[in-house]
């Protein structure tokens, strides 16, 4: 905001009270140009319009802009430690304003959901089955209370739908081992095993 404030003072001063508007034109467009090369960037590893081809990337497509902006803000301030945030993510997000990281949120949120995977029909139906009523003799909550009936997730849950099904199950371990910083999830997962990850991350990457 202040360097295009600057410029176009500078340029209105250069120009004339007449030449303002055109020297905001010029502003808008170099805001444009940076975000996006902004969203270049994070195409390279997050694919183009979001959607990824390695697991190893999440799909931001569709994702719920405050979530986005949200994670955006704990990579930068380092609230989200896990290796791979570490070794990916902190230095991405470092150089980010909360004006871009509101744009580029706002771009990612509005491209169309990934495409599902397949998964084993046996462990879809297990993992539908925990997402929609949970474990309660185990003391685990439905999933869809939070993130939704569909898994499209709202305001600050993540949509899980379509997400690449090696990132979800990745995320539940480092969010169980507390690597990664989710207190709302933390107790919800307590006691989910290996086999109940598997089944639920399978399910939600199918849809
Ligand atoms: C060099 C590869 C790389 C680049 C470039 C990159 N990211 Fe990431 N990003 C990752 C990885 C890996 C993760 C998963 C981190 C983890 O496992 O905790 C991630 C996670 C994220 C998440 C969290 C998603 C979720 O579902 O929790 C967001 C949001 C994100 N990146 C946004 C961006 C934005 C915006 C850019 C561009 C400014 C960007 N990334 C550039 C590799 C990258
Ligand atoms: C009480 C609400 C609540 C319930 C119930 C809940 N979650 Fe979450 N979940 C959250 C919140 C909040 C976050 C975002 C945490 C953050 O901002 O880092 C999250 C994040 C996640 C993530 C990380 C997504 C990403 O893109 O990195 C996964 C995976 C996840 N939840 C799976 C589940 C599963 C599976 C269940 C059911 C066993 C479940 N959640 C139940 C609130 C909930």
């Amino acid at each position: 905001m202040k360097r295009r404030t600057l410029l176009t003072l500078t340029l209105g001063a250069c120009v004339g009270i007449g030449g303002l508007a055109q020297a905001q034109n010029l502003a808008n467009a170099q805001d444009k140009a940076e975000l996006k090369a902004t969203i270049n960037n994070c195409s390279v590893c997050h694919g183009i319009n979001g959607h990824s081809v390695s697991p190893t990337f999440p799909n931001l497509a569709a994702q719920q802009p405050v979530y986005l902006e949200n994670q955006l803000k704990a990579f930068k301030d380092h609230t989200r430690g896990d290796p791979n945030a570490q070794a990916f993510m902190w230095g991405m997000a470092s150089g980010l304003s909360d004006q871009m990281i509101s744009q580029v949120a706002g771009y990612f949120s509005s491209q169309p959901p990934p495409p599902p995977e397949n998964g084993d029909p046996k462990l879809i139906a297990e993992g539908h089955h925990i997402f929609t009523h949970g474990i309660p003799a185990e003391g685990v909550p439905a999933c869809a209370s939070c993130h939704g009936p569909d898994a499209a997730g709202r305001g600050m849950f993540p949509r899980l739908a379509g997400q690449h099904q090696e990132y979800l199950l990745k995320q539940l371990l480092v969010i169980q081992t507390a690597l990664r910083n989710a207190p709302v999830m933390h107790g919800v997962i307590r006691d989910l095993n290996r086999q109940q990850m598997e089944a639920v991350t399978t399910y939600l990457a199918s849809l």
